[in-house]
């Protein structure tokens, strides 16, 4: 290492590009009231209004990738039909009969020649065309002629399913805005499930998302992350697009600055990260801020090398920092440079203080390397084991940093229920709740 190690301050922030978020006065107007997560009303006004408009994130691809092969997946009152089809295009369809509406399928996914509905057993294709009808000539006319699935537009995108219920929206790009470019960089549309949990949570599910768009909390629902990142949460760099989602960009591979001069070891994931790299950790125990700085440098020039050929693509800062997104309107993505942590709220049916809580993880694991090394950090990775665990929050571990954020989310549903709750006070640097929430007035009022 140069002499110059002992003044690298890399936990400064470097330029990343700017996003066209709103002014902090139309931030300011925004009024978070405690009948936004409780009361039936809005509940309703919400559906109608954004979910039923904005893009969504539904499902994954490469999990479906046989014509036949099909995804089931509930948003709200409503349940979609994720297909393959036979010219490998995917096509989505409301998971509705339309003789008498019942719904047609039930398991989660699965392979199918037809889609047959459980009650009187009409039959469809997977490209949604009604194909037969028992006792058909009982009809007037032959349904066969006139029905079929209900569509709604899909597209992908780094390997997700998207849908819309609005034939009116606009393109998913344009939806997505600068994510889209940030995003393609990393070329995740192959990177494999490795984890899929999903849990019902007690809390509506903005008290989720609102958690996720601020990094107030983190010293007191995470105390263990102070050891390496108390200081680098408060000065996070963190950027709003005028569509509604949030970036935050927190440094990784660093240890706090509040630890300098102080005579502390590597924290054991940075050596391991170190020793991956081809780096010797003992070289950086008197530097350990020239740690990020040399990791960076290493994936550079060895990562492609060992078939990380998206590296290419990504800023040095990509490398060691973990890239967080408030995706609106329900999910939160955080990518490291070889895996990306999904985070995804959908609403109860009909309840407003419940929701489903997705926690999935996708990787990227090269033959020609060691494993994943530099994903993000504290989540549970069951090695290649993909199966999809459902069940009540509190059942099951998802993991120390998602219980504790999913454990003070519902006591916060809890509390928001006093009569002496009025409204949020939000500091700088909850801006982010700000954004979420006037975007989802933006949408109810009929702005978007
Ligand atoms: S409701 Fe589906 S066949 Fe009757
Ligand atoms: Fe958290």
């Amino acid at each position: 290492m140069g002499e110059s190690q002992h003044t690298d301050q890399t936990w400064q922030r470097e330029p990343s590009p700017a996003w066209d978020g709103p002014a902090p006065e139309e931030l300011a107007a925004v009024s978070i009231t405690a009948e936004r997560y409780s009361s039936r009303e809005f509940f309703a006004k919400e559906w109608d209004g954004l979910w039923t408009r904005a893009w969504l994130l539904l499902g994954r691809a490469n999990e479906i990738p046989n014509p036949g092969d099909y995804q089931a997946e509930e948003v709200g009152p409503e349940s979609f039909i994720i297909t393959r089809q036979a010219d490998g295009t995917i096509r989505t369809f409301y998971n509705v009969c339309q003789h008498r509406g019942s719904r047609i399928v039930f398991g989660s996914d699965g392979h199918v020649d037809r889609f047959v509905c459980p009650y009187h057993s009409w039959e469809y294709a997977t490209d949604g065309t009604l194909v037969h009808v028992r006792d058909h000539e009982d009809f007037s006319p032959d349904p066969c002629e006139s029905l079929r699935l209900a569509e709604v537009r899909t597209e992908e995108f780094c390997g997700w399913v998207w849908i819309t219920m609005d034939d009116q929206a606009p393109t998913l790009k344009e939806f997505l805005g600068p994510i889209w470019d940030e995003w393609l960089a990393y070329q995740p549309a192959d990177w494999q499930r490795v984890t899929a949990l999903t849990a019902r949570v007690p809390c509506n599910w903005k008290v989720i998302q609102d958690n996720f768009c601020e990094s107030y909390h983190l010293p007191s629902v995470h105390p263990q992350m102070k050891e390496t990142h108390e200081e680098n949460y408060r000065y996070s760099d963190f950027q709003m697009a005028h569509q509604g989602h949030n970036r935050m960009i927190m440094p990784g591979a660093t240890p706090s600055r509040t630890q300098l001069g102080e005579d502390l070891p590597l924290p054991a994931q940075l050596r391991e990260r170190l020793t991956h790299w081809d780096l010797n950790p003992d070289d950086f125990v008197d530097n350990p801020l020239g740690a990020r700085k040399a990791i960076q440098t290493q994936m550079r020039k060895l990562g492609p090398k060992r078939g990380h050929h998206h590296y290419n693509n990504l800023r040095d800062q990509q490398f060691t920092d973990s890239h967080h997104y408030n995706l609106f309107p329900n999910c939160s993505v955080t990518f490291a440079a070889d895996g990306v942590l999904l985070q995804r709220m959908r609403p109860h049916p009909t309840d407003p203080e419940q929701c489903l809580f997705d926690h999935w993880y996708y990787a990227f694991s090269p033959a020609t390397d060691k494993g994943i090394v530099g994903a993000a950090t504290n989540i549970r990775i069951d090695g290649d084991q993909t199966e999809h665990r459902v069940f009540d929050f509190g059942d099951e571990p998802m993991g120390l940093v998602p219980d504790q954020d999913l454990s003070i989310t519902a006591g916060q549903q809890l509390g928001m229920r006093s009569r002496a709750f009025r409204r949020a006070v939000l500091s700088g640097q909850e801006a982010r709740v700000a954004h979420f929430h006037k975007v989802v007035d933006d949408y109810i009022a009929g702005r978007r």
